[in-house]
């Protein structure tokens, strides 16, 4: 971490050690208004993080070490436009993709030209398909290739706002090497009716253009004709000299900027088959949203800002309580694929040991980022949480308002919700259980005792949406957007670059000649060699 000697991180240790015997019971009964001043809103959402195992102190020392480390002037260059990516040296303009007017970054390097004209053209064709126009056949099937940023976050909006969604078009999502993905997909569709998304920045990513050449032969062998390619295929790249070589025809190309990281990409051209999926007006209120957020981030006091306190409670739960990782818990059903796409945010941005500048950091940063719904985790890896005996900070998310009305439905979800952190936070004592046995004899008692007290003290934040409308949606992925950058900045990392998918990348190309080739095999480690061996028996 940044500073690691200062005064304030001092101060924070010995805060946290003063701390150390205090329970969130104890903090809730000792302060009736815990609940409302450690809590924030900000348009259509509310956080409530009174059930960390912090104080008032706790985040004025964080603000502190927050404006020690640095942060409101990572922030002022990151929207002035400075090459905050140092690695890569690049500036890191996400936020341009959700601006609704004036010159960004500043008038002599001003991109949005460029972006308001990705933006109609993203919005004439979702117009077409989704009105079945003219000039393009009648699309009943849109399927998104890619993967990583060019994947995640689009799939990830795509299912949380299907509820709004055109009522006909199909949209897709398509990422994975293994063709077990594409391969039954095909099977349900008309080659004469369906659009493919090629979306890669780089256009040289193996998975993405495997499954693009398997879906162009596929339309090939079954319209007999080459040419339709170009009214079968859109594409989302950096690079049109690859994306024409393969067959896309110019106008079909949508650009994307060395600017933009994948997994900040979705307000881009990156997210078209949402666009297509949600209409443009849609996708409209879901840059607003972020717009908004990112206006709060860049001009709110640190202990008001979202984005700020959510980092800093994750920095706090990591460097000074030791929690190793960190639970996403959505309730909602539509927010499924949130825990995936907050894994590549979260741990390709900051899943890092090296500092910025270029030297190790005393200890590594992100934790390990992992969730899955809320509701189905009850009834899975739940009994971990509540009594595994480690400590799993939890990030619960869920709207007050369901999508699909089925009021009796979501007013159990809700309550589902909230007793978990209860429970989490307060635990049950010897007495409540005892309390809660009565009815047992008294030898059954003594021995189920130990087994059926929870001890609590489990930390844990909840994030309630109002609804989830594309505006709080967009509010919502900028606002961990946000979050992820401040902490890579607390952390003293660049969140922006991503050299570690680098070296897998390269051996799975020296592997590949000798998968086939066992005279290929003998460079290779000796485990890999063995494993070589026995798949070679079974390959088709
Ligand atoms: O391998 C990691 C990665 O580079 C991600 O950062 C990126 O989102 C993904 O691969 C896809 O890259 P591309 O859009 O260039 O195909």
């Amino acid at each position: 971490m940044l500073n690691n000697s200062s005064k304030t991180r001092a101060e924070l240790k010995a805060h946290c050690e003063s701390l150390s015997g205090v329970h969130l019971r104890g903090l809730f009964s000792d302060d009736p208004g815990r609940a409302k001043r450690l809590s924030l809103s900000f348009g259509g959402l509310y956080y409530d993080f009174s059930k960390q195992r912090l104080t008032s102190e706790t985040l004025r020392l964080l603000a502190a070490l927050a404006e020690e480390s640095g942060v409101g002037d990572a922030i002022r260059r990151m929207f002035a436009g400075e090459r905050i990516n140092p690695s890569e040296d690049r500036p890191a303009l996400h936020v341009a993709l959700r601006r609704s007017s004036g010159p960004f970054p500043d008038a002599g390097f001003n991109v949005m030209p460029e972006v308001a004209a990705t933006r109609e053209r993203m919005a004439a064709l979702a117009g077409q398909l989704r009105g079945g126009g003219h000039d393009t056949p009648h699309i009943r099937d849109v399927v998104n290739i890619g993967i990583g940023g060019s994947d995640l976050g689009p799939k990830m909006m795509t299912y949380a706002m299907r509820s709004i969604a055109h009522p006909t078009l199909r949209v897709h999502y398509v990422s994975n090497l293994d063709g077990a993905q594409l391969a039954p997909l095909l099977q349900t569709l008309d080659p004469r009716t369906t659009l493919f998304i090629v979306v890669s920045k780089t256009f040289t990513t193996q998975e993405t253009l495997i499954n693009a050449q398997t879906a162009r032969d596929w339309l090939v062998s079954n319209l007999g004709d080459a040419a339709v390619i170009q009214d079968s295929f859109a594409a989302v790249s950096s690079n049109v000299e690859k994306a024409v070589e393969f067959g896309i025809a110019p106008e079909r190309i949508f650009p994307i900027w060395d600017w933009v990281g994948g997994r900040f990409s979705l307000w881009s051209a990156v997210g078209l088959a949402l666009m297509i999926a949600i209409g443009p007006r849609a996708f409209d209120e879901m840059l607003r949203g972020a717009e908004r957020m990112d206006e709060h981030f860049r001009t709110t006091p640190f202990e008001q800002n979202l984005p700020v306190v959510m980092a800093l409670i994750g920095v706090w739960n990591t460097n000074f309580l030791g929690a190793a990782t960190s639970a996403v818990l959505p309730y909602n059903e539509s927010l499924r694929y949130f825990p995936p796409f907050l894994q590549q945010l979260e741990m390709e941005s900051n899943g890092k040991s090296t500092g910025i500048d270029g030297r190790r950091l005393d200890e590594p940063a992100s934790p390990v980022v992992w969730g899955e719904l809320g509701n189905n985790g009850q009834h899975a890896f739940f009994q971990f949480l509540h009594q595994g005996g480690r400590l799993t900070p939890c990030d619960f998310i869920v709207a007050a308002r369901s999508d699909y009305p089925l009021p009796n439905h979501h007013e159990a979800l809700l309550s589902n919700c909230f007793a978990q952190s209860a429970a989490l936070a307060f635990g049950r004592t010897e007495d409540e259980t005892r309390a809660s046995m009565e009815m047992l004899d008294p030898d059954r008692v003594r021995e189920l005792l130990p087994h059926r007290m929870f001890s609590g003290n489990q930390p844990s934040s909840t994030l309630l949406l109002s609804a989830l409308t594309p505006e709080n949606l967009g509010a919502l992925i900028a606002l961990y957007e946000h979050k992820t950058f401040v902490q890579g900045r607390l952390w003293g990392i660049n969140s922006f670059d991503q050299w570690g998918v680098e070296l897998g990348k390269s051996l799975a190309g020296r592997i590949l000649p000798a998968v086939r080739e066992p005279e290929r095999a003998l460079a290779l480690d000796a485990s890999t060699q063995e494993l070589l061996a026995f798949s070679r028996h079974y390959l088709l």
